[in-house]
């Protein structure tokens, strides 16, 4: 039986139905904004027993099917060094995923029975991303479960993909947060005006991220509760959307 609400409106608290019907005007069109805003932090959009009911199906059915993505940082970027202070370092990671692409995957029939999939291709979720990015985004969007435990991180990357004719002038992520109480602390670093100088909390339940990417950013190791190192993660529902073509 579906789990998920077939709708994201559904999930959607007061505030969130505002943002979703383009009458919130602080959070409506933030990333379109001057001067220009990359990334915004939602909280209380989303219902949080709603959440909480929704993280809770994840660790009961999802949890036993994610696979490993792993970059872990490149021995010779340290020991195939032959001058000073020229360190380059490529975009590391490691994080769990459930496959969504592969229709054969265990993760793919898991979240078609709890409705995951219908959820995050649902008219509103894509509705939502459109409202608080301020663009008409394209009607069909890349979705990814992502799943952090403790010591899981990503390295400073920018998400740029300037070979794609489609998404090399800019798109837009939206990404749902259903944490465990046993979370301690996971942050997102991001850059403004050519430093890290920014940090936001992502350990929320129902927080709600949107980005206008590319930019600079990076995502904290995650750390437990002393002792809740099993019962430590934080799972993230993504949406990745391409900009409509201009013109319609
Ligand atoms: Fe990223």
């Amino acid at each position: 039986m579906p789990l998920f609400p077939s709708e994201f409106a559904d999930l959607l608290t007061l505030k969130g139905l505002r943002i979703l019907r383009g009458r919130d005007p602080e959070a409506c069109g933030a990333l379109l904004r001057v001067p220009p805003r990359r990334f915004l932090s939602l909280t209380g959009v989303i219902d949080v027993r709603k959440a909480a009911a929704c993280r809770d199906a994840l660790e009961e059915e999802l949890r036993g099917t994610l696979t490993v993505m792993e970059d872990p940082i490149p021995p010779e970027s340290l020991l195939g060094m032959t001058e000073n202070y020229s360190e380059l370092l490529p975009k590391t990671v490691r994080v769990r995923t459930a496959l969504l692409g592969s229709r054969r995957s265990r993760s793919w029939r898991v979240a078609e029975r709890l409705g995951l999939t219908t959820l995050l291709r649902s008219e509103s979720f894509g509705a939502f991303a459109a409202a608080v990015s301020g663009r008409a985004l394209r009607r069909r969007w890349g979705i990814q479960v992502l799943c952090y435990g403790p010591g899981d991180y990503t390295g400073p990357h920018n998400d740029h993909h300037p070979e794609d004719p489609e998404a090399r002038d800019g798109y837009v992520d939206m990404h749902i947060t259903l944490a465990t109480p046993a979370v301690a602390h996971q942050w997102l670093v991001y850059a403004r005006g050519g430093h890290f100088s920014e940090i936001a909390s992502v350990n929320t339940l129902g927080g709600v991220t949107v980005y206008r990417l590319p930019f600079w950013h990076y995502t904290t190791p995650l750390v437990a509760r002393p002792g809740a190192e099993d019962a430590a993660r934080r799972w993230v529902l993504l949406g990745t959307f391409l900009d409509a073509p201009r013109g319609r």
